[in-house]
């Protein structure tokens, strides 16, 4: 059954519950939207998948996650899926797409020391598109790339109540500054929508005082932008939680202890 509807809808897409700190962004800009959040539970992480099975998992999973919420407004709040399949998500589909790919031009204006880390799934640092964002954007700064192992899952795992590996924390931040030049770096970029989960026990190894940089404030100032005439004055509404994989009770419980009314196991008919 379909939503009813008296105000815009926004699907908020993750592979995981990475989208949660987007949903945080509008809820702090106080978009007047119903927000429905879709992880791609059955395919996470997307960080060690092949480019081959997401460039046809991501449309196939958001057009049914748009039809089961009517929804007005996408947002790919995954920098891994951004990075591959925007284009392709955007050809399937004929409402706006908002795609959540690495803010290497704010971090360019921010760092002193001219040398930026951008930490991001193994997939994400690989990416021509991720070439392309640093050679248009960085303003001739040098940026050092990891690509972590496990991050993703360590924020996953945190949400869960779980306590996660400290060594992946440490893998991460270690990943950037045992970099010849990594001792430079005084900005950090979180591309991928897990990580600002995660953000307080990164910084909790920083060596020296940095700067940490995420997509949230600049997608929800454009979520806002593009859908200025349609939204109300009200709260933002945290409508329902889907996901993909059957029995996902962690998850499901995770996303009613985050605010979700309902929760939803969404049909994705996908084969390889
Ligand atoms: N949250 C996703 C991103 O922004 C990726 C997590 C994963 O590996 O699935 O890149």
């Amino acid at each position: 059954m379909k939503p009813p509807k008296n105000r815009p809808h926004v699907l908020v897409f993750d592979s995981g519950l990475g989208g949660l700190s987007i949903v945080n962004a509008l809820i702090e800009q106080k978009l007047g939207v119903d927000v429905f959040h879709l992880a791609d539970t059955a395919f996470f992480p997307y960080g060690e998948k092949a480019d081959e099975t997401l460039i046809l998992r991501v449309p196939t999973v958001i057009r049914a996650g748009i039809e089961a919420t009517s929804a007005d407004l996408v947002i790919v709040a995954c920098n891994t899926a951004s990075t591959l399949a925007l284009d392709g998500v955007r050809a399937q589909v004929d409402i706006p797409v908002v795609g959540v790919v690495p803010a290497i031009k704010p971090a360019a204006a921010l760092t002193r020391t001219g040398t930026i880390g951008l930490l991001a799934t193994p997939k994400t640092v690989t990416r021509s598109y991720t070439d392309q964002l640093i050679a248009a954007f960085s303003d001739g700064k040098t940026v050092l790339r990891h690509g972590a192992v496990g991050l993703a899952g360590a924020a996953e795992a945190k949400l869960a109540g779980e306590t996660p590996d400290p060594e992946i924390f440490q893998a991460a931040m270690s990943g950037l500054f045992d970099q010849k030049g990594g001792e430079a770096i005084d900005v950090i970029v979180l591309a991928c929508t897990h990580y600002p989960l995660v953000q307080a026990e990164l910084e909790a190894l920083a060596p020296h005082p940095l700067t940490w940089v995420d997509s949230g404030a600049a997608i929800a100032r454009r979520t806002a932008h593009l859908l200025q005439d349609q939204m109300d004055q009200g709260a933002t509404a945290l409508r329902s939680g889907l996901t993909t994989g059957g029995a996902d009770e962690a998850t499901r419980r995770v996303l009613v202890g985050f605010g979700f009314q309902t929760t939803q196991a969404l049909n994705v008919e996908f084969q390889l």
